[in-house]
């Protein structure tokens, strides 16, 4: 009898408390509309609140002033209507918020927006080209996880990818030395070292994509050499597609100026690629014989897996990979200049050849402070309840990763260059591991997160390895500024010095 009473009472009392968190969240749970931020307007979009002046944002060089701005004014959760052409985009500044959404659309394939621009040059301006076949940057869905299941193994095994190690160290070399005799000419290496590690990238990224050298190191370089197309679209790729997306709605994008220019450089970046391409592959047919694997390019082991997803994932290569390793490089190189203990620290361990766990820390403490990119994103398959509020199927969920990084309730001494951090023990309070995993996604998250991973990360290692053993990097100017066009890019002119490495 007392036992049915207790069970009568539990149940009674579940289903008061089941009625009461029906209640709460009915009541806490807010609409999307209630959500605090950046509203547009019908036909300017949200472009007045960046005005100089009356503007509520006012105008910003970065991604990264821009989100201290809308945090310190809307708070950790905060919307924009119509930013990007096609949806609403929420900025979450609590790591825990995006964490359930990036970790919940891991499957069946995480949806990240392509360019619009590009997406309409892959899907409809050239549909008989790419046949359905649109590599990562665009591809959503099943077509995604297919090309992606195909490609990983020869992109992100480090066992393989270590096998590119002599051919970067060959051209890494090249590039110190070029650097070395512009040493006593602070002028020539201010104007040059840019386009100098741009060159040396896309060097890099070609023998590992095609498994030849390009030539675009060698000296007096001609204006028409195809090497100069491909860096010339690396670049303007991202400015333009950048100022068509973030254009105001009333711009007719496909009738403007800016818009054909793009589909033409979309152009010239496919016939360039594909000429190296088709000669590679000449090249591999001609050897006649099956070339061991260690030998073996990326686009070789490709084409043996099937020919359309090699052609566009070494097309993607000669793009992607260029100037996301040019700064990230840089920003490196920038960052042991004006922390000379720690470059000093990171000669001695390269001298002694015995660990490369220094260097390591040094470019993901690099890579914490000066990102390559300064938000990750997803586009929501389903509706989710977060921080009190409804968020719909279709919203985009920026993670401000540059921003949160650099926020000393994550890391101590956070705008600090400190590499330490990476290497020291859990008890220690620097230690990176107390700060949330979600805050520092240099590389973005879970299966959709960057295919050329490994092969940037030897490819810098390789470079610093054999810069730093010669040369003392120094910096005689301001600090360096960053703007956002997509991707980060810094602010010129470079201050720069190189003298011998004791
Ligand atoms: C330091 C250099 C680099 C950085 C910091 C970087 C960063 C990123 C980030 C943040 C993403 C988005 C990931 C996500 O949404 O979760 C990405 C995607 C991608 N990256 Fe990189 N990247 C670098 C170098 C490269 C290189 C060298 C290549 C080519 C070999 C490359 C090719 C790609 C491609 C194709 C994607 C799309 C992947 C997909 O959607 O499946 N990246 N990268």
């Amino acid at each position: 009898m007392i036992l049915l009473n207790r069970s009568a009472m539990i149940r009674q009392t579940q289903i008061f408390q089941l009625s009461w968190t029906r209640y709460l969240s009915k009541e806490r749970v807010k609409p999307f509309d209630a959500m605090p931020g950046l509203k547009a307007l019908p036909v300017i979009g949200i472009m007045h609140h960046f005005i100089p002046f009356f503007g509520t944002i006012g105008p910003k060089n970065n991604f990264f002033d821009m989100f201290e701005v809308l945090y310190n004014k809307y708070g950790p959760i905060v919307k924009m209507e119509g930013m990007l052409a096609k949806g609403t985009m929420v900025m979450f500044f609590e790591p825990d918020h995006y964490d359930k959404i990036y970790r919940a659309e891991e499957s069946p394939a995480p949806l990240r927006m392509g360019f619009e621009a590009l997406v309409y040059y892959r899907e409809e301006l050239r549909k008989e080209r790419f046949d359905g076949v649109y590599g990562l940057t665009t591809a959503q869905g099943e077509k995604w996880r297919e090309f992606r299941t195909k490609v990983n193994p020869a992109l992100l095994k480090p066992k393989i990818v270590k096998l590119y190690a002599p051919g970067l160290e060959e051209i890494a070399d090249e590039l110190v030395s070029k650097l070395w005799k512009m040493k006593d000419h602070p002028e020539a290496l201010s104007r040059e070292i840019e386009s100098e590690i741009t060159k040396w990238s896309l060097e890099s990224v070609a023998l590992v994509c095609l498994g030849k050298r390009i030539g675009c190191l060698q000296d007096n370089l001609s204006d028409d050499h195809p090497a100069k197309a491909l860096t010339y679209c690396s670049k303007s790729i991202p400015d333009l597609s950048f100022k068509l997306e973030f254009a105001p709605r009333f711009i007719n994008k496909r009738n403007s100026s800016w818009f054909k220019q793009l589909m033409n450089i979309f152009d010239l970046q496919w016939e360039v690629s594909e000429k190296y391409i088709e000669d590679a592959k000449r090249s591999i047919n001609e050897k006649g014989q099956a070339t061991p694997e260690e030998d073996q390019s990326v686009l070789e082991k490709l084409l043996a897996i099937d020919e359309k997803v090699a052609v566009m994932m070494a097309n993607e290569m000669l793009f992607a990979g260029i100037d996301t390793v040019a700064y990230a490089v840089t920003g490196l190189l920038y960052n042991l200049a004006i922390n000379k203990e720690a470059q000093d620290k990171l000669r001695q361990e390269i001298r002694a050849q015995t660990s490369t766990k220094y260097l390591k820390a040094c470019v993901k403490e690099s890579l914490r402070l000066l990102p390559v990119l300064s938000a990750n994103l997803r586009e929501t398959s389903k509706d989710y309840v977060i921080g009190g509020y409804q968020i719909p199927a279709g919203t985009f969920a920026i993670a401000p990763n540059e921003y949160l990084s650099k926020l000393e309730k994550f890391y101590p001494r956070a705008k600090e260059f400190v590499p330490e951090r990476w290497l020291v023990e859990k008890t220690d309070p620097i230690h990176y591991g107390n700060a949330h995993p979600m805050v520092t996604l240099p590389f973005g998250f879970g299966v959709r997160s960057c295919i050329g991973r490994r092969i940037a990360e030897l490819e810098i290692e390789t470079l610093v390895k054999r810069l730093l053993d010669k040369v003392e990097v120094q910096w005689t100017g301001p600090p360096l500024k960053v703007s956002t066009k997509v991707i980060n890019s810094f602010k010129k002119p470079y201050h720069f010095k190189l003298v011998p490495a004791k």
